[in-house]
Order: structure tokens, then sequence, then C-alpha cells
């Protein structure tokens, strides 16, 4: 068999992706915590906690993990609730406590990518009506020109939200995340204000820092027919452009389709600098006219695929490739802001991060702009709605404890960084069964 080692580009970035209420802990000033209140919310009733406690310091000891593991960037989100814990209150402190993290990862020659909104938001936002009340535009604005002038001299990366469409999807249409709604209209008023309130951002975030990179991470899952019935290719063509293309679409040429009608939205046209891609799997659809609920759909994993401990993920890393292909049509460069699987004992982690890297190489070798890879995740966190039943992280945590456990994949990955390659050798070492495949 022939050895040899993928390179990547020169410069590209490494590293993992967190999320504030993930892994801070004792954020009690949100809406997912009073979500957490609530039984029957999250699965067991579990409690973010103290989560990976990165609010009590432990972000100093996981980043010197990811230094140790040649990471050379890290996408982190900060929390609105404690930057502004009221309407008329700013609490330095905790803009310090960012401040501190970022010159953290800077001191570990780590470069910051920072969310602003990731999933979350002040309780007293949510009491004025949250995303439904189009004055969270201009909340949101002040909350951006804040942080962003506090923190820019150590971070010209920034993402705006997180996954738009998993936000109104999840909490508007499953009404599994808050405020826990069934409603596609409102969801699609939230969309817009979304929109609105990104190029917002864009604009404030590059008049304060000239050479800022702005963008948003979208998740992009991969739809297609289940059969070659025109049904199942419509509905599945359909779910391509309402749940991935919207929100890029818009944020390149100012117009917002929705379903319902369109918006003309000037601000927003060309407010991407980079387009960020959570890819994680993706399904196929077959068309059901016994489920209104469900968009008359009904999605399932391809045959035969090898899914993830919490059945959420299946391996197919040929998704990868088709998410780049259909990021390109934005026209900016991209970058892989979220890519992981749930995975206890590592047993399908090394495959997957092999072979969606390969692909990932091999769409970048046909000339599409694509400057990094972010990892989800660091550490085991608090998955949402799922509470503490999915285990993604390179290094897994023992909540009680808050003891790290590294899983062999932190040092394949860790091996992938330091090379900026994918080598025979690591894939034989990590994940045998992918080596034909790989390295045919
Ligand atoms: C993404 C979220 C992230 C994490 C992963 C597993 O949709 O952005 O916070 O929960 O899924």
């Amino acid at each position: 068999m022939p050895k040899g080692t993928y390179y990547f580009t020169k410069n590209f970035l490494w590293g993992c992706a967190t999320a504030a209420h993930q892994v801070e802990g004792r954020n009690e000033n949100n809406t997912w915590y009073a979500w957490e209140q609530e039984p029957g919310r999250i699965l067991n009733d579990a409690q973010s906690g103290l989560a990976c406690d990165w609010w009590g310091g432990r972000w100093q000891e996981d980043f010197d993990r990811a230094q140790a593991a040649s990471h050379n960037a890290h996408r982190l989100s900060i929390a609105w609730s404690r930057i502004q814990p009221a309407p008329d209150r700013w609490d330095e402190a905790a803009l310090d406590r960012y401040r501190q993290m970022l010159i953290g990862l800077r001191e570990r020659k780590i470069t910051p990518m920072v969310t602003l909104h990731h999933f979350s938001e002040p309780l007293w936002v949510a009491e004025q009506g949250g995303w439904e009340n189009e004055d969270i535009v201009e909340l949101f604005a002040a909350f951006v020109h804040k942080a962003v002038q506090a923190l820019k001299p150590y971070c010209s990366l920034w993402v705006t939200i997180n996954e738009p469409n998993v936000f109104v999807f999840s909490a508007y249409i499953d009404g599994v995340f808050p405020p826990g709604k069934k409603d596609l209209k409102l969801g699609l008023r939230v969309l817009e204000h979304m929109v609105r309130a990104h190029a917002r951002a864009y604009h404030i975030i590059h008049e304060l820092q000239p050479e800022a990179r702005v963008g948003t991470a979208i998740n992009y899952r991969g739809f297609s027919p289940a059969t070659v019935f025109a049904a199942d290719r419509w509905l599945s063509n359909l779910f391509n452009k309402l749940f991935n293309d919207t929100f890029p679409r818009a944020l390149r040429d100012g117009v917002l389709h929705t379903l319902l009608n369109k918006h003309v939205i000037p601000d927003a046209a060309g407010t991407q600098d980079f387009l960020g891609l959570n890819y994680y799997t993706c399904e196929r659809v077959r068309f059901n006219p016994f489920a209104p609920g469900n968009l008359f759909s009904q999605r399932a994993f391809p045959a035969d695929s090898q899914v993830s401990d919490s059945g959420m993920i299946a391996h197919h890393p040929w998704g990868m490739i088709e998410c780049v292909r259909w990021g390109h049509q934005f026209g900016v460069p991209m970058i892989i802001t979220e890519n992981g699987v749930d995975d206890e004992d590592d047993q399908l982690r090394p495959q997957y991060l092999v072979e969606h890297l390969h692909d990932l190489w091999r769409i970048i070798n046909n000339n599409y702009p694509v400057e990094g890879y972010f990892h989800w995740t660091l550490v085991d966190n608090f998955e949402w709605e799922r509470g503490w039943t999915q285990r993604f992280g390179l290094w897994g945590l023992d909540i009680e404890t808050q003891a790290r456990v590294r899983r062999p994949s932190a040092d394949l990955f860790a091996e992938i960084c330091r090379t900026n390659g994918l080598s025979a050798d690591m894939v034989e070492k990590y994940a045998p069964q992918s080596l034909p495949k790989l390295f045919p």
C-alpha cells in the first residue's frame, strides 16, 4: 500500500469549536437556563450546571490541552446575558473575563474566532419578545458594539449568529429549543430579524475594525431524494432551499425569500466575508402525504449508515464535498466551523475524522477555497435539549469530578494539526479500516 500524506494549504486553521452555554457553567441569566428548569424540556431533566467550568477558570487547562495538541485556532462564543445582564447594565468584569480568555488563546499561539450569538439570549431580551420582536435588531446591535469594541484588540474573526437555520427550526417548528413554539409564520419572522440583526452587526464590526472578517455559521444538511419519484425530488429540493440556502442567499443578495413571501433588505447584501459551514450528516427525503406536521416528509439516513451513539449523526463523509460545493455559490471563502460526532468510546470518531478530512482535502484540491476546520468539540459538553447524553469531545468529561479523559482522537487530531496533513501512518494507527479507502 502506498504511503503518503495529504497536505493542507498554508496557514490552514485547525482547532475546535465551543459555545458559551455549553462549556461555561453557572450561566443562569439566559433562555437556556430557564428552559432547563422546566421539567421535560431536557433529556433526563439534566442541567448544564457547572458544564466544563470555564467560567470557574478551567478554560485555562483546556486551552493548554489545545495548545499541546498543536491547535492553531479556537472558536468560542461569548454570552450576551453575562455582558449585558440587564437592559441598562454592562458587566465590565464579565467582559474582562472574556478578554482574559482571548489573551489566553493568543498567548498560546491560538487564533480566536468569536461567535456573538450561539442559541441563547439574556432573559430580559426574551421577556421583551426575544427574536420575535423587531426591537431585537437594535438590542443586538448595542451588544455587538459593546463587545466588539472591548474585544477587538484580541480577535478579528467574528461569527455573528450560529446556525440561524437550526435556531428557527428547533425553536419555532420542532419546538425543542426555547421558546418551544410550533409556528412556522413566527419562525419566518424570527428569520427575518436574524438577517437584519446580522446585517447591522456586520456593518458595526467593520466600522469598529476595518480589518475584521465577519460571517455566520450555517448548518448544512445534505438532503437528497429517497427515490427517483418526482415528489421526493421536489421535496428534497425544497428542503435544501429552505434549510440550507435561505440565510446565506439573503446575505449575498439582500433579499430574503421565505416560503410565504420575500423581504428586500438592502443592508444585508454582501455581508459575509466568509461562510462558516457546520457539517455533520446528510439524509434522504421521502414525500409523505400523511405527515403535515413534518412538512409532508419522512426523513431517514441512507440504508446501512454507520450512526453515532445517539443515532443523531450518520457517517457520510462525501457530504463534506457536497457541502463545500454548495457553499461555493455564495462567492466567499469558506471555513468548516463545526464537524464531529457523538461517540463516547471513540469507536467511530477516528474514522469519521479521517474520512471527512480526506474528502475536505479532495475538494480543496479542486480549488475550492476553504481556510480552516474546527472540530466539534474539545471536551464533552452540555448538548442543549439532549443534555449530557451525547459525548462529542476529543476529551471526555467526568461531570462529577471535572476530570478530563483523553480519547485517542485527541492524539490523532493533534498529529493532523501539527503536520498540517493527514498521513497514511496516522490512518493506519488510528483508523485502520479507512486505510484501503484513503490510500488505495
Ligand atoms: C450544532 C450546534 C452546536 C452543537 C452541535 C452538536 O448544531 O451548533 O452547539 O450542539 O450541533
